[in-house]
């Protein structure tokens, strides 16, 4: 089964107007001068901005091939009095297509524990999101030999409380925590064991769920190493933190996904 690569821009907290609205405009040039678009199984391109700029993003993005996604949503209210949460359907209204669940950060800096990353990932879809799973392991986890038990728990407790057919609507990112930001990125091997891994787990509840998911990889992509990791044949995009701040750095990640071989 092909699976369509997707290369997804998470800008954490960062930008301004005036920089966003260059970096936009440079993403939306650069995806029309390769083709982006063109032919829709060859590649999908996405930016997560923080909420406060998705309109205006959402504006500047209209009609073109790069998509709009966020970085949170409330795990289960739709509206009241619920100082500073988002619901999910006031991302859909500007145009969402996706949303981060369970980031690394959420889960460390935010206490967001696997039955809240579960919630938001069903209050996504409820919302007509498609949610974007991440899960990885510390370094510690890895040094001590538990990455695959670290994958297992953090995939199966939303597959449990959402049931495996939600994950036709849902993307899978596999960021090791010690690799984000860090500069220091899993080898492609390394890579390909833990999506092969994760699939093989998605696979013990439905092997045809498991072979249309896909799993991207997250942890400092960038231009110079993201044709061997997309080669990978479990890889299926990258989910990009820092060098997605750069247009031309972002633009030439999606190049390499457009050369890479359909996994
Ligand atoms: P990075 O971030 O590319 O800056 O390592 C990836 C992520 O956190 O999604």
């Amino acid at each position: 089964m092909s699976r369509t690569y997707l290369i997804a821009g998470n800008w954490k907290m960062n930008g301004s107007l005036a920089a966003n609205a260059e970096l936009t405009e440079g993403l939306v040039e650069g995806a029309r001068e390769l083709g982006i678009g063109s032919r829709p199984d060859q590649m999908e391109m996405l930016v997560c901005p923080p909420s406060v700029y998705l309109e205006s993003i959402g504006r500047t993005l209209a009609g073109s091939p790069v998509h709009l996604g966020a970085q949170n949503l409330s795990d289960q209210h739709r509206a009241g009095a619920y100082t500073g949460e988002v619901y999910g359907g006031m991302l859909t209204e500007l145009g969402c297509r996706y949303v981060i669940v369970g980031h690394s950060e959420r889960r460390s800096l935010y206490c967001e524990n696997d039955s809240i990353v579960a919630r938001k990932f069903g209050a996504a879809l409820a919302a007509g999101l498609r949610p974007i799973l991440c899960v990885g392991e510390t370094l510690a986890e890895r040094e001590h030999g538990s990455t695959e038990a670290v994958l297992a728990r953090q995939l199966h407790s939303v597959v449990a409380s959402n049931g495996i057919a939600a994950f036709a609507n849902a993307v899978v990112a596999y960021e090791p925590v010690w690799a984000i930001g860090t500069g220091r990125t899993a080898t492609p091997e390394q890579a390909q064991a833990a999506h092969e891994f994760l699939r093989g787990q998605l696979a013990t509840a439905d092997a045809k769920i498991a072979s249309s998911t896909r799993i991207l990889y997250g942890g400092s992509m960038k231009a110079d190493n993201a044709e061997s990791l997309l080669a990978c044949g479990d890889v299926d995009g990258g989910l990009i933190g820092g060098a997605s701040l750069k247009a031309a750095e972002f633009l030439a990640i999606c190049a390499a996904a457009q050369q890479a071989p359909q996994s």
